[in-house]
Protein backbone atom coordinates (compact mmCIF):
# COMPACT_ATOMS: atom_id res chain seq x y z
CA UNK A 1 0.00 0.00 0.00
CA UNK A 2 1.20 3.88 -0.73
CA UNK A 3 2.38 6.64 1.27
CA UNK A 4 -1.24 8.61 0.40
CA UNK A 5 -3.03 6.08 0.99
CA UNK A 6 -1.90 4.73 4.49
CA UNK A 7 -1.82 8.61 5.57
CA UNK A 8 -5.94 8.83 4.86
CA UNK A 9 -5.93 5.56 7.10
CA UNK A 10 -4.38 7.03 9.71
CA UNK A 11 -6.29 10.14 9.36
CA UNK A 12 -9.59 7.69 9.85
CA UNK A 13 -7.58 5.75 12.81
CA UNK A 14 -6.97 9.01 14.60
CA UNK A 15 -10.42 10.59 13.80
CA UNK A 16 -12.18 7.39 14.85
CA UNK A 17 -10.59 7.25 18.34
CA UNK A 18 -11.03 8.27 21.39
CA UNK A 19 -8.00 8.33 22.81
CA UNK A 20 -4.74 8.29 21.74
CA UNK A 21 -1.79 6.28 22.89
CA UNK A 22 1.64 8.01 21.74
CA UNK A 23 4.62 5.66 21.52
CA UNK A 24 8.14 7.30 20.86
CA UNK A 25 11.31 6.31 20.58
CA UNK A 26 14.64 8.35 19.85
CA UNK A 27 13.63 8.97 16.42
CA UNK A 28 11.15 11.30 17.52
CA UNK A 29 13.98 13.79 18.03
CA UNK A 30 16.06 13.81 15.08
CA UNK A 31 13.74 16.38 13.86
CA UNK A 32 15.06 18.71 16.32
CA UNK A 33 18.20 17.88 15.77
CA UNK A 34 18.89 15.24 18.26
CA UNK A 35 20.86 12.19 17.51
CA UNK A 36 20.07 8.78 17.64
CA UNK A 37 21.84 5.79 18.24
CA UNK A 38 20.58 3.58 14.80
CA UNK A 39 23.31 1.28 15.62
CA UNK A 40 26.90 1.18 16.57
CA UNK A 41 27.57 3.78 13.41
CA UNK A 42 24.97 5.90 14.54
CA UNK A 43 26.22 6.40 18.59
CA UNK A 44 29.90 6.89 17.16
CA UNK A 45 28.76 9.62 14.91
CA UNK A 46 26.83 11.17 17.63
CA UNK A 47 30.32 10.34 20.20
CA UNK A 48 33.67 10.40 17.99
CA UNK A 49 35.79 9.83 21.03
CA UNK A 50 33.97 6.96 22.88
CA UNK A 51 34.64 5.12 18.92
CA UNK A 52 38.55 5.70 20.03
CA UNK A 53 37.93 4.35 23.15
CA UNK A 54 36.20 0.95 21.35
CA UNK A 55 33.18 1.05 23.24
CA UNK A 56 29.21 0.94 21.85
CA UNK A 57 26.34 2.32 23.07
CA UNK A 58 25.94 -0.72 25.25
CA UNK A 59 29.55 -0.12 26.64
CA UNK A 60 29.09 3.20 27.26
CA UNK A 61 25.41 3.12 29.00
CA UNK A 62 26.64 0.92 31.59
CA UNK A 63 26.64 2.59 35.76
CA UNK A 64 29.93 0.74 36.02
CA UNK A 65 31.72 3.96 34.64
CA UNK A 66 30.26 5.82 37.41
CA UNK A 67 32.84 3.74 39.82
CA UNK A 68 35.31 3.01 37.04
CA UNK A 69 36.45 6.47 35.22
CA UNK A 70 33.33 8.95 36.53
CA UNK A 71 34.40 11.50 34.70
CA UNK A 72 34.15 9.49 31.66
CA UNK A 73 30.61 8.75 32.64
CA UNK A 74 29.62 12.53 33.32
CA UNK A 75 31.31 13.35 29.95
CA UNK A 76 29.03 11.47 27.97
CA UNK A 77 26.11 12.18 30.40
CA UNK A 78 26.80 15.48 31.16
CA UNK A 79 26.79 16.10 27.34
CA UNK A 80 23.94 14.48 26.32
CA UNK A 81 22.24 16.24 29.48
CA UNK A 82 23.55 19.31 27.99
CA UNK A 83 22.35 18.84 24.61
CA UNK A 84 18.77 17.91 25.64
CA UNK A 85 18.14 20.88 27.94
CA UNK A 86 19.20 23.23 25.23
CA UNK A 87 17.41 21.69 22.37
CA UNK A 88 14.08 23.39 21.18
CA UNK A 89 11.12 20.47 20.43
CA UNK A 90 10.31 20.51 16.24
CA UNK A 91 7.02 21.62 15.47
CA UNK A 92 6.14 18.18 15.32
CA UNK A 93 5.95 17.59 18.95
CA UNK A 94 3.14 20.72 18.70
CA UNK A 95 1.07 19.62 15.59
CA UNK A 96 0.83 16.10 18.50
CA UNK A 97 -0.34 17.97 21.24
CA UNK A 98 -2.88 19.87 19.18
CA UNK A 99 -4.17 16.72 17.97
CA UNK A 100 -4.37 14.75 21.12
CA UNK A 101 -5.90 17.89 23.32
CA UNK A 102 -8.98 17.31 20.94
CA UNK A 103 -9.03 13.57 22.06
CA UNK A 104 -12.25 13.85 25.39
CA UNK A 105 -10.05 11.26 26.46
CA UNK A 106 -6.92 12.65 25.37
CA UNK A 107 -3.81 10.47 25.72
CA UNK A 108 -0.74 8.87 27.06
CA UNK A 109 2.87 8.97 26.01
CA UNK A 110 5.02 6.12 26.45
CA UNK A 111 8.39 6.50 25.69
CA UNK A 112 12.12 5.37 26.06
CA UNK A 113 13.45 8.64 25.38
CA UNK A 114 15.24 9.99 28.80
CA UNK A 115 15.38 13.74 26.72
CA UNK A 116 12.52 15.26 28.42
CA UNK A 117 11.09 16.87 24.95
CA UNK A 118 7.50 16.00 25.32
CA UNK A 119 7.58 18.04 28.32
CA UNK A 120 9.45 20.68 27.21
CA UNK A 121 6.84 20.71 24.50
CA UNK A 122 4.18 21.52 26.64
CA UNK A 123 2.90 17.60 27.41
CA UNK A 124 1.39 17.29 30.58
CA UNK A 125 3.80 15.14 33.06
CA UNK A 126 1.31 13.18 34.58
CA UNK A 127 0.70 11.39 31.27
CA UNK A 128 3.74 10.68 30.27
CA UNK A 129 5.68 7.52 31.13
CA UNK A 130 9.41 7.73 30.66
CA UNK A 131 10.06 3.56 30.68
CA UNK A 132 14.16 4.18 30.55
CA UNK A 133 13.78 7.16 32.52
CA UNK A 134 15.21 10.42 32.57
CA UNK A 135 18.49 12.68 31.85
CA UNK A 136 16.78 15.34 33.94
CA UNK A 137 16.81 13.76 37.35
CA UNK A 138 19.43 12.04 39.52
CA UNK A 139 19.96 9.84 41.85
CA UNK A 140 23.10 8.47 44.39
CA UNK A 141 25.10 5.77 42.60
CA UNK A 142 25.41 4.63 46.11
CA UNK A 143 22.94 2.97 48.12
CA UNK A 144 20.29 5.20 49.29
CA UNK A 145 17.35 5.92 47.37
CA UNK A 146 16.10 8.96 46.20
CA UNK A 147 15.66 10.44 43.23
CA UNK A 148 16.37 14.51 42.49
CA UNK A 149 15.91 16.92 39.48
CA UNK A 150 19.44 17.74 37.90
CA UNK A 151 18.19 20.81 37.33
CA UNK A 152 21.12 22.69 39.27
CA UNK A 153 24.01 20.35 37.52
CA UNK A 154 25.86 21.55 35.38
CA UNK A 155 28.81 19.85 33.91
CA UNK A 156 32.13 21.52 32.02
CA UNK A 157 33.73 18.63 30.15
CA UNK A 158 37.40 18.72 28.61
CA UNK A 159 35.91 17.70 24.76
CA UNK A 160 39.32 16.54 23.39
CA UNK A 161 39.92 13.95 26.13
CA UNK A 162 36.13 13.64 26.62
CA UNK A 163 36.37 13.51 30.52
CA UNK A 164 34.23 15.88 32.55
CA UNK A 165 35.81 18.88 34.90
CA UNK A 166 33.90 17.59 37.68
CA UNK A 167 31.34 15.40 38.67
CA UNK A 168 28.49 16.02 40.37
CA UNK A 169 28.08 14.63 44.47
CA UNK A 170 25.36 13.15 46.30
CA UNK A 171 24.28 15.42 49.17
CA UNK A 172 23.77 13.32 52.00
CA UNK A 173 26.57 10.49 51.28
CA UNK A 174 29.17 12.42 49.37
CA UNK A 175 28.69 9.34 46.55
CA UNK A 176 28.95 10.00 43.06
CA UNK A 177 25.29 11.29 41.14
CA UNK A 178 24.29 9.39 38.34
CA UNK A 179 21.40 10.18 35.80
CA UNK A 180 18.17 8.22 37.08
CA UNK A 181 17.99 6.09 33.54
CA UNK A 182 18.36 2.60 32.78
CA UNK A 183 21.38 1.45 32.06
CA UNK A 184 22.53 -1.54 31.00
CA UNK A 185 23.27 -4.39 33.66
CA UNK A 186 21.62 -1.31 36.25
CA UNK A 187 20.86 -3.05 39.54
CA UNK A 188 21.01 0.13 41.11
CA UNK A 189 18.41 2.02 39.01
CA UNK A 190 15.69 3.64 41.42
CA UNK A 191 12.68 3.04 39.53
CA UNK A 192 10.03 4.79 41.77
CA UNK A 193 9.41 7.47 39.36
CA UNK A 194 9.00 5.62 36.68
CA UNK A 195 6.81 2.84 38.68
CA UNK A 196 4.45 5.71 39.67
CA UNK A 197 4.27 6.89 35.94
CA UNK A 198 3.42 3.72 34.80
CA UNK A 199 0.51 3.29 37.73
CA UNK A 200 -0.96 6.54 36.62
CA UNK A 201 -0.78 4.90 32.49
CA UNK A 202 -2.31 1.34 33.91
CA UNK A 203 -5.19 3.49 35.31
CA UNK A 204 -6.03 5.34 32.36
CA UNK A 205 -6.20 2.46 30.30
CA UNK A 206 -8.52 0.55 32.51
CA UNK A 207 -10.67 3.00 32.59
CA UNK A 208 -11.00 3.78 28.76
CA UNK A 209 -11.06 -0.35 28.66
CA UNK A 210 -13.74 -0.14 31.06
CA UNK A 211 -15.83 2.26 29.44
CA UNK A 212 -15.14 0.54 25.88
CA UNK A 213 -13.56 3.46 24.52
CA UNK A 214 -11.60 3.24 20.71
CA UNK A 215 -7.90 3.67 21.71
CA UNK A 216 -5.28 4.71 18.50
CA UNK A 217 -1.60 4.45 19.03
CA UNK A 218 0.99 6.54 17.13
CA UNK A 219 4.12 5.18 17.79
CA UNK A 220 6.89 7.46 16.15
CA UNK A 221 11.01 6.75 15.90
CA UNK A 222 10.98 3.88 17.51
CA UNK A 223 14.10 1.62 17.11
CA UNK A 224 14.40 -2.37 16.11
CA UNK A 225 18.23 -2.57 18.36
CA UNK A 226 16.51 -2.09 21.74
CA UNK A 227 12.59 -2.87 20.57
CA UNK A 228 11.13 -2.06 24.34
CA UNK A 229 8.56 0.70 22.38
CA UNK A 230 7.85 -1.61 18.94
CA UNK A 231 7.27 -4.24 21.53
CA UNK A 232 4.87 -2.37 23.55
CA UNK A 233 3.19 -1.09 20.55
CA UNK A 234 2.96 -4.29 19.19
CA UNK A 235 1.32 -5.45 22.90
CA UNK A 236 -0.92 -3.25 23.33
CA UNK A 237 -2.14 -3.52 19.70
CA UNK A 238 -2.29 -7.13 20.59
CA UNK A 239 -4.05 -7.24 23.86
CA UNK A 240 -6.62 -4.23 23.01
CA UNK A 241 -7.43 -5.10 19.26
CA UNK A 242 -6.87 -2.16 18.48
CA UNK A 243 -4.26 -0.32 15.00
CA UNK A 244 -0.92 1.13 14.96
CA UNK A 245 0.33 4.02 13.14
CA UNK A 246 4.37 3.67 12.98
CA UNK A 247 6.02 6.52 11.67
CA UNK A 248 9.62 5.90 10.89
CA UNK A 249 11.73 6.67 7.81
CA UNK A 250 13.30 3.10 8.03
CA UNK A 251 11.77 0.95 10.10
CA UNK A 252 8.16 1.38 8.95
CA UNK A 253 7.19 -2.14 8.76
CA UNK A 254 4.55 -3.26 10.43
CA UNK A 255 2.62 -6.60 10.73
CA UNK A 256 -1.01 -5.46 9.19
CA UNK A 257 -2.99 -7.07 11.80
CA UNK A 258 -1.51 -4.66 13.81
CA UNK A 259 -1.12 -1.18 11.83
CA UNK A 260 -0.03 0.83 9.51
CA UNK A 261 3.25 1.96 8.35
CA UNK A 262 4.00 5.77 7.27
CA UNK A 263 7.58 6.01 5.56
CA UNK A 264 8.39 9.14 7.02
CA UNK A 265 10.38 11.41 9.85
CA UNK A 266 8.50 12.29 12.39
CA UNK A 267 7.67 15.96 11.45
CA UNK A 268 6.57 15.36 7.65
CA UNK A 269 4.47 12.17 8.70
CA UNK A 270 2.87 14.19 11.38
CA UNK A 271 2.59 17.20 8.91
CA UNK A 272 0.71 14.84 6.13
CA UNK A 273 -1.24 13.50 8.87
CA UNK A 274 -2.60 16.61 10.69
CA UNK A 275 -2.51 18.23 6.77
CA UNK A 276 -4.82 15.88 5.05
CA UNK A 277 -7.36 15.87 7.95
CA UNK A 278 -7.53 19.31 7.76
CA UNK A 279 -8.38 19.59 3.83
CA UNK A 280 -10.98 17.40 4.76
CA UNK A 281 -12.68 19.87 7.11
CA UNK A 282 -12.72 22.41 4.23
N1 LIG B 1 16.66 11.11 22.91
C1 LIG B 1 16.81 10.10 23.76
O1 LIG B 1 16.33 10.15 24.87
C2 LIG B 1 17.62 8.90 23.32
C3 LIG B 1 18.43 8.99 22.22
C4 LIG B 1 19.13 7.86 21.83
C5 LIG B 1 19.03 6.69 22.57
N2 LIG B 1 18.23 6.64 23.66
C6 LIG B 1 18.12 5.37 24.43
O2 LIG B 1 18.68 4.36 23.65
C7 LIG B 1 17.74 3.37 23.25
C8 LIG B 1 17.47 3.65 21.79
O3 LIG B 1 16.37 3.04 21.28
P1 LIG B 1 15.49 3.79 20.15
O4 LIG B 1 14.78 2.72 19.43
O5 LIG B 1 14.71 4.86 20.77
O6 LIG B 1 16.56 4.49 19.19
P2 LIG B 1 17.48 3.99 17.99
O7 LIG B 1 18.52 5.05 17.87
O8 LIG B 1 17.90 2.57 18.13
O9 LIG B 1 16.50 4.03 16.72
C9 LIG B 1 15.98 5.24 16.23
C10 LIG B 1 14.83 4.98 15.29
O10 LIG B 1 14.39 6.26 14.83
C11 LIG B 1 14.21 6.21 13.43
N3 LIG B 1 14.39 7.56 12.87
C12 LIG B 1 15.50 8.14 12.36
N4 LIG B 1 15.25 9.39 11.96
C13 LIG B 1 13.94 9.62 12.23
C14 LIG B 1 13.07 10.73 12.05
N5 LIG B 1 13.51 11.87 11.49
N6 LIG B 1 11.78 10.60 12.45
C15 LIG B 1 11.32 9.46 13.00
N7 LIG B 1 12.10 8.37 13.18
C16 LIG B 1 13.39 8.46 12.81
C17 LIG B 1 15.25 5.20 12.93
O11 LIG B 1 14.87 4.67 11.67
C18 LIG B 1 15.21 4.16 14.05
O12 LIG B 1 14.20 3.20 13.81
C19 LIG B 1 16.59 3.53 24.20
O13 LIG B 1 16.79 2.64 25.24
C20 LIG B 1 16.70 4.97 24.72
O14 LIG B 1 16.47 5.05 26.11
C21 LIG B 1 17.52 7.74 24.05
ZN1 LIG C 1 24.12 9.20 48.60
Amino acid sequence: MNLIENIKIAKQLIKNADAILITAGAGMGVDSGLPDFRGSEGFWKAYPPIKELGLDFEDMANPIWFTKDPNLAWAFYGHRLHLYRDTVPHKGFKLLLDLVKEKKDEYFIYTSNVDGQFQKAGFDESKIVEVHGSIHHVQCSGYHKGIGKADNISINIDEDKFQSLSTPLCEKCGDILRPNILMFGDWGWDNSRTRAQEVRYSKWIKKLILNDKTIVIIEIGAGKHIPTIRLKTRSMAQKLHIKAIRINPRDFEIDEKFGIGIDCGALEGLEKIIEIKNEEKR
